[in-house]
């Protein structure tokens, strides 16, 4: 069996060492171009992450491409063959990193923890009127992987949660919105809108001005997938009517976020630097090695993409 490792801005060495101990005899190394006149070596199967145009040109064999993430839109701009499957993460750690950043800034926003702070600096002990929960109704795009366990996690603290998804979702007390025709329905129920859709051609520019004017009075939003799902002069300007009282932004157009961007200095926005759920290597190593083990026994895995619907 065959491995090439092709994952931009990672550290080769400890993954290929990772996977030489959960793969005994694998051939696995990290790739290179070929020189021009050399043949190259190819693999079975290939490890990515963002790879170039031409490593996919170069590796012709190949027959899955599993990606060390959850999406797969950077794969999904690439030519290569229809017979080539992409396997994305399936959870692998993340979606308790999720929960964990969306439950903080929904909490951070309902507890007025900005408010506490500035108190605080001024010395000033002084009580602000609880907000009903009732009121605090927050609405995730996308049921998946993530946004399922978003929304479980964010019931232990009693919010009202809804989902909105292509197809409608049973998740125990959580209400579930599907389809175009039901995204106003579910904007007009939601006080904080958390984004965890995958970015398509569909999804790209969800958080517009139509949209993001949608949703309740004094709305947050916490975009936790892709930069590209938002529109940016569209939140700056929902901020600037005071429709919307904050956002916190994991995920940019531009990445990193450009030093004189607006977003560094906006006093109702957070930025942090695409970390809302990392990519674990050693629980990632022993996923995609379950999934290769699987492939050779013959038996299905989860994660395949559909590249047509584009997750
Ligand atoms: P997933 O399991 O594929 O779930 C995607 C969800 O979006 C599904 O519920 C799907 O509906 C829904 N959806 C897709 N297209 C839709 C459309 N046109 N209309 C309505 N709903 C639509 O993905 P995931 O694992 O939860 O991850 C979601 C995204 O999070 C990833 O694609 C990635 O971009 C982002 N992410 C970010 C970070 C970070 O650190 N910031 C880390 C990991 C992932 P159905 O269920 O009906 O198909
Ligand atoms: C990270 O953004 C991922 O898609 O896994």
């Amino acid at each position: 069996m065959k491995i090439v490792f092709c994952c931009t801005n990672t550290k080769a060495e400890p993954w290929l060492e990772g996977f030489r101990q959960a793969l005994p005899g694998v051939d696995i190394w990290e790739w290179q171009a070929a020189q021009p006149g050399e043949a190259p070596k190819l693999a079975d199967h290939a490890v990515v992450w963002s790879p170039p145009q031409s490593f996919l040109d170069e590796q012709t064999q190949l027959q899955n491409l599993f990606n060390i993430g959850a999406g797969v839109d950077a794969l999904l701009k690439l030519k290569m063959p229809a017979s080539l499957n992409i396997v994305r993460l399936n959870d692998a750690g993340m979606s308790v990193q999720m929960a964990e950043y969306v439950c903080h800034a929904v909490i951070r926003y309902f507890r007025e923890f900005d408010h506490y702070d500035k108190d605080a600096q001024a010395q000033r002990w002084s009580y602000r009127k609880p907000t009903l929960r009732a009121d605090f109704s927050v609405g995730i795009l996308g049921a998946g992987v993530l946004g399922s366990h978003v929304a479980k996690t964010l019931q232990t603290f009693e919010f009202p949660v809804n989902v909105w998804s292509r197809s409608p979702k049973h998740i125990e007390g959580v209400k579930s919105f599907s389809g175009a025709a039901q995204l106003p329905e579910f904007l007009k129920a939601t006080r904080v809108l958390v984004n965890l859709l995958p970015l398509t051609p569909e999804t790209e520019n969800i958080l517009n001005s139509e949209h993001l004017m949608q949703l309740q009075q004094g709305a947050y939003l916490i975009n936790v997938a892709r930069g590209r799902h938002l529109v940016e002069q569209d939140l700056l300007d929902a901020l600037a009517n005071g429709h919307m009282a904050g956002a916190t932004l994991d995920v940019f157009r531009e990445e990193p976020l450009p030093q004189a961007h607006a977003f560094w200095t906006h006093p109702q926005i957070t930025v942090t630097p695409h970390t809302s759920a990392r990519t674990l290597r050693e629980e990632s190593i022993a996923q995609i090695a379950g999934k290769i083990k699987a492939v050779y026994a013959g038996q299905a895995i989860e994660g395949r993409v559909d590249k047509v619907r584009g997750y």
